[in-house]
């Protein structure tokens, strides 16, 4: 089924110059890239948009690393995109990713994982228009 997901480049990755090379793995792993912009998150944005943690005890020190710098946002397209762009990601924590993964190549811990991805279609559904209305999505 092809479908959208989002991605965010995150603040770690963004500080250490890797949003080409991550734009580029997408564009050659057969991602095409239909919305894309740099945002500063607002805490309360971070907050919003990660609202289904916000009884877990990293909440606060995950939504100010958030909100700790400029990310890019993007609506990435495929074929299964959802899971492609899990796969692509590796482990949530980088210390345990695939090799050539995103997270183990520019990952540095659980926290600064330089990207994150829509988990589920449900999760899709709410992650997208979030920061995209359905004009931007080309
Ligand atoms: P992400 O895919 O953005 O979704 C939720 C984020 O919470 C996750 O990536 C991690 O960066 C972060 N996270 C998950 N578990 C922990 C943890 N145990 N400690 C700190 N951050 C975590």
């Amino acid at each position: 089924m092809q479908e959208n997901t989002l991605a965010i480049i995150k603040p770690d990755a963004f500080r250490k110059n890797h949003l080409g090379a991550i734009l580029a793995r997408y564009e050659k792993e057969g991602f095409r890239i239909r919305a894309g912009r740099i945002r500063w998150l607002s805490l309360r944005e971070a907050e919003g948009f990660y609202k289904v943690h916000r009884e877990r005890p990293f909440f606060g020190s995950l939504t100010q690393f958030m909100a700790s710098g400029p990310v890019m946002v993007l609506v990435l397209h495929k074929e299964n995109a959802i899971l492609e762009h899990r796969t692509l990601m590796g482990s949530t924590d980088p210390g345990n990713a695939d090799p050539n993964t995103l997270r183990k190549l520019y990952g540095a811990s659980i926290e600064e994982n330089a990207v994150h991805g829509s988990d589920s279609p449900e999760s899709a559904r709410f992650e997208i228009p979030y920061f995209f209305p359905e004009s931007e999505i080309y």
